[in-house]
């Protein structure tokens, strides 16, 4: 079974959760990447059990948009009701690294507002530890040298992502060799409070509530432990 065809069923579980227990006045929340690509054309034939959704990034709202589902701003909405997205890594609380495609500081946000977060992810994405996968972090471009510095400091190897410019006019720098990070909550808070960093890829002040994992057997739902 091919890593896609794991993330189309992780979405297709989101999908069923969503309309399980929402009702016809629900911002959902949509991330960013292939595996919420997937939720996005799964969602296209039901946008009309929904009020709307909120977008993470242009990529997202442009194919939102391409299939007539409504995209408002998430500064017209209170709460967002439940938030889908994918995770590069996910561990056991359900804190993640997120931001291979470059839009963790809007997922961030969006998070933030969301009264309930579903991670949809394969069984790849699965980890004991967070940290193999490089931890990218947002900076503005002045700061990029700056923050590359800290981040060295702190015993990573950062590497600039080279041609990459995010959704905010920003730098991406992926910081290597971080592994194992633990606690990740305190590396959060570390990292947002050098100069110049927008926002970083972990997500443990604000982890998951649900993770839908796929595996070749079926998609499992997984409460933080
Ligand atoms: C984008 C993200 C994605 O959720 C993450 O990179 C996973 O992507 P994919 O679903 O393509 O594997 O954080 O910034």
């Amino acid at each position: 079974m091919s890593q896609d065809t794991l993330k189309r069923a992780a979405a297709q579980a989101a999908l069923d959760y969503c309309l399980a227990k929402i009702g016809d006045d629900a911002v959902i929340g949509i991330g960013t990447g292939s595996t919420v690509n997937h939720f996005i054309d799964l969602l296209a034939p039901h946008r009309g059990r929904i009020a709307a959704t909120v977008a993470s990034s242009e990529a997202s709202t442009a194919r939102l948009r391409a299939l007539q589902i409504p995209v408002w701003d998430l500064n017209s909405v209170a709460e967002v009701t439940v938030y889908v997205d994918g995770a590069d890594e996910i561990n056991p609380a359900l804190e993640m690294i997120k931001g291979g495609g470059g839009a963790l500081t809007r997922e961030k946000i969006v998070a933030a507002v969301a009264r309930e977060f579903v991670c949809i992810a394969d069984a790849a994405k699965r980890v004991d530890h967070l940290g193999r996968f490089p931890l990218p972090v947002e900076v503005i471009p002045m700061a990029r040298s700056h923050v590359g510095r800290q981040l060295r400091a702190l015993g990573a190897n950062p590497e600039w992502r080279q041609g990459v410019v995010t959704d905010n006019g920003n730098y991406i720098i992926d910081a290597h060799d971080f592994y194992p990070i633990a606690p990740a909550r305190v590396l959060e808070e570390r990292l947002n409070n050098i100069a110049g960093v927008v926002a970083n890829g972990l997500f443990a002040l604000r982890p998951a509530d649900v993770l839908l994992l796929a595996r070749p057997g079926g998609v499992e739902t997984i409460r933080a432990r």
